[in-house]
């Protein structure tokens, strides 16, 4: 039992083995596009990473893959000690409901919905708190976010930036081990993703919730630990393993 604790405790939070992504030709139904390529990589709980590259080089589909909203074809993916590679759909939205958090360019809010009731849904999907707790928890995440003055305003009535910062409360107030998000500041202006960017990595530092962020956005890149280069559906770079051998090159020279 001990042991048990001891292994989930050192186990990495999201661990990927020789994952391998192909799709069929939606005309031909033949396999013939592969857009991963036996991918290995492992993140920690607390870590923020950025993942690069081109466009159409596979980042999204990784990304996917990883936050378990897609499949590999081959390779195993732990997420959260969970093998989400023998999981079916369902048990796949049981892993992301208890510990996975998303952000999207397009902020993905639902528009009939308020601030307050967006950011509410998920935690009363949960069945953890009572409908009245759930608007407790839900107002204290948009105050945090700076939002607080915005409780009952529908999407269509925010900003760009203040709709982000609603889907940033609504991913956090479930306090996830890892949030994923796909070019979180891409269709915001400078200064605005540069407040996006702000809230991210407070919130990261101060839940220790890992990151795990595709972006083109420099600057956020520059923020994180460690980044992951990805070319045509392989990782060609990762400053973490660049770190590991500059060091074990300058102890033994
Ligand atoms: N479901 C799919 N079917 C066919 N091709 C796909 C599918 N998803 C992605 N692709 C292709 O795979 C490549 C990588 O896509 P993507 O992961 O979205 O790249 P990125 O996010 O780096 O721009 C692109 O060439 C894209 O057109
Ligand atoms: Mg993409």
């Amino acid at each position: 039992m001990s042991n048990q604790v001891e292994h989930k405790q050192q186990a990495p939070l999201l661990d990927l083995k020789q994952v391998t992504k192909r799709v069929k030709n939606a005309t031909t139904g033949e396999e013939e596009h592969t857009i991963l390529q036996g991918l290995d990589l492992h993140i920690k709980l607390g870590e923020s990473v950025a993942i690069v590259g081109a466009s159409g080089s596979g980042k999204s589909t990784l990304l996917g893959i990883m936050a378990g909203l897609d499949q590999a074809s081959k390779g195993e993916v732990w997420l959260n000690g969970k093998p989400m590679h023998t999981l079916d759909e369902d048990e796949r939205a049981a892993v992301r409901a208890d510990g996975v958090g998303f952000v999207f360019q397009n902020f993905q809010l639902l528009p009939a919905l308020t601030a307050v009731e967006n950011v509410s849904l998920p935690l009363e999907m949960s069945g953890q708190h009572s409908l009245k707790q759930c608007r407790i928890l839900a107002t204290e995440w948009l105050n945090k976010v700076g939002l607080g003055h915005r409780l009952t305003h529908s999407p269509t009535q925010l900003s760009g930036g203040e709709q982000q910062r609603v889907a940033i409360a609504r991913a956090f107030a479930c306090q996830p081990k890892v949030l994923f998000a796909d070019e979180p500041t891409g269709n915001l202006d400078r200064n605005t993703g540069k407040y996006i960017i702000d809230l991210l990595f407070e919130l990261n530092q101060q839940n220790n919730t890992s990151l795990v962020l595709v972006t083109h956005d420099e600057h956020l890149a520059q923020r994180c630990q460690r980044t992951i280069h990805i070319d045509d559906g392989k990782i060609i770079a990762d400053s973490l393993l660049a770190q590991a051998n500059a060091s074990a090159q300058g102890a033994n020279p």
